[in-house]
């Protein structure tokens, strides 16, 4: 049978779908990338802000029809919703969309293709089912680990791919769905990461991402019997045959240590760009969102970064319009924003999401203030982020292609800086890593020429 997979949310989530193709690929089932070739729809949902959750209705609706179309002409059509809504919202998608036949929480996707087989195998899939309040639901949050039941093999890898090394999250800061939808902080062993690694470097992948909720908080078990940190883990990924380039995500302000910075220093192959979300530059807030950290805290974060790794490049998020946010708070924000100059960062309206702290809080925030913020917010990190593109113009960086562009002869990679750079040379290919000067800068992304 053939599958689709919409991939909704954070890069853990793309993990996650790469794995669950792995996994069907393996079964027997073929990946298509147009859902009107596919008899499985695979939707890998994010449940971070009401807007996902909302994105992910609309799409479930026009499945339904494809459902019910399919099932008009005597043919198979199963919906299938997995990640942190399957997570947080099971019984509402019940409710909602009954017409889904799966539910799989992010610790159960392992399990997807026997999933299909059992409804497949028997025959259920009839015009009767077409209603079928869900067949099977799995939402065993904490119980399983995935990562001890996920194949060894990989169908399909490119230059520059994922690996989660930690999941869930313990930090409950008071406004995040993700301590609900991913579970308590679990680090994979480091042999068991490092296994992972070796197989994903003898495939050709170039650099590898690491993957956490609060990556810097890893703790994993080593051979020897001891705790390993990021540092450590950092240290002995960067002996792997074959690999260039080393990122870590997302980091918690509160999580970075000298000895980390240090690896900036020593490991030339991690790379001098660290994402590291701010989410507030006032004190009063980051103490109401639970973050555990100050504005100082961060200032000095960025300090032993920077002694490290002189050219290091920070990225952030931010929360606009948390409950009681004022505008001396905010004001606070911009001013942080202007002293720090991100490369990029992201920025979002605070969502109130279900069994959190915030969204009980009772100073919310009018939406119409939020947009205002928001905007003011967005329109300084965008002038940051085309000052940074700016001044690198004539600089020489060192990008790894990654693929194709749309032009002929171009090929589209990142530099070390996680900056988007494309160069039109014809002796360039996929998975090459060449010193770039950067001549000229568009939206978002520069442009380069090999030298
Ligand atoms: N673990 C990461 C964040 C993961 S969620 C960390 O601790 O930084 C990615 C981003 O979504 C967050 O950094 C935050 O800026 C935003 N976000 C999370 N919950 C949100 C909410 N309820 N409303 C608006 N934005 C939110
Ligand atoms: Fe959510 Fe905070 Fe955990 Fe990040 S650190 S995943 S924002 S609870
Ligand atoms: Fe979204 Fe879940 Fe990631 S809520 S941001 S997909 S951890």
């Amino acid at each position: 049978m053939k599958f689709f997979i919409k991939n909704y949310g954070c890069q853990m989530n793309l993990y996650d779908s790469s794995r669950m193709t792995d996994v069907l690929c393996m079964s027997g089932y073929e990946l298509v990338q147009d859902i009107c070739d596919a008899e499985i729809a695979i939707f890998n949902t994010c449940s971070i802000r009401e807007k996902a959750n909302e994105k992910l209705f609309s799409d479930l609706g026009r499945a339904k029809s494809r459902k019910f179309a399919a099932h008009q002409d005597g043919k198979k059509f199963l919906i299938i919703v997995t990640g942190c809504v399957a997570q947080a919202h099971a019984q509402e998608l019940q409710r909602r969309a009954s017409y889904v036949d799966i539910i799989l929480g992010p610790q159960d996707i392992h399990g997807i293709a026997d999933c299909i087989h059992n409804i497949t195998a028997d025959g259920n899939v009839d015009e009767s089912t077409f209603n079928n309040n869900c067949i099977t639901v799995q939402t065993n949050l904490n119980a399983n680990n995935k990562f001890a039941h996920l194949p060894d093999n990989f169908f399909r890898r490119g230059v520059s791919e994922f690996l989660t090394i930690q999941e869930g999250c313990n930090n409950f800061c008071s406004y995040c769905c993700v301590p609900h939808t991913r579970g308590r902080e679990y680090s994979r062993d480091v042999e068991d990461v490092l296994a992972e690694a070796r197989r994903l470097t003898a495939m050709g992948v170039k650099e590898i991402v690491l993957l956490g909720q609060n990556v810097n908080s890893y703790a994993g078990q080593g051979p020897d019997a001891k705790i390993w940190n990021l540092a450590r883990l950092l240290y002995t990924i960067a002996e792997l045959n074959g690999l260039v380039r080393m990122r870590y995500t997302t980091s918690n302000p509160k999580d970075v240590t000298a000895e980390l910075a240090k690896v900036h220093r020593e490991v030339p192959i991690l790379a001098p760009s660290v994402h590291l979300p701010a989410q507030s530059g006032s004190d009063r807030i980051l103490a109401r969102m639970n973050r555990r950290y100050s504005v100082d805290d961060y200032y000095r974060c960025v300090d032993v970064l920077m002694e490290n790794r002189p050219d290091m490049v920070l990225t952030s998020d931010f929360i606009v319009g948390f409950p009681g946010e004022t505008d001396d708070d905010f004001e606070k924000t911009m001013r942080f924003v202007e002293k720090i100059k991100f490369a990029n960062a992201y920025s979002f309206k605070y969502s109130p999401r279900a069994n959190t702290a915030a969204a009980k809080m009772d100073d919310q925030i009018p939406e119409s203030v939020k947009s205002e913020r928001l905007k003011a917010l967005q329109r300084v990190l965008l002038e940051h982020q085309k000052q940074f593109n700016k001044n690198s113009v004539g600089k020489t960086v060192q990008v790894l292609f990654v693929k194709e562009g749309n032009h002929k002869n171009q090929s589209v990679g990142r530099s070390e800086y996680s900056q988007a750079v494309s160069v039109c040379d014809n002796s360039i290919g996929v998975g090459d890593l060449c010193n770039v000067k950067i001549v000229k800068t568009v939206s978002h992304s520069v442009i380069g020429m090999v030298v």
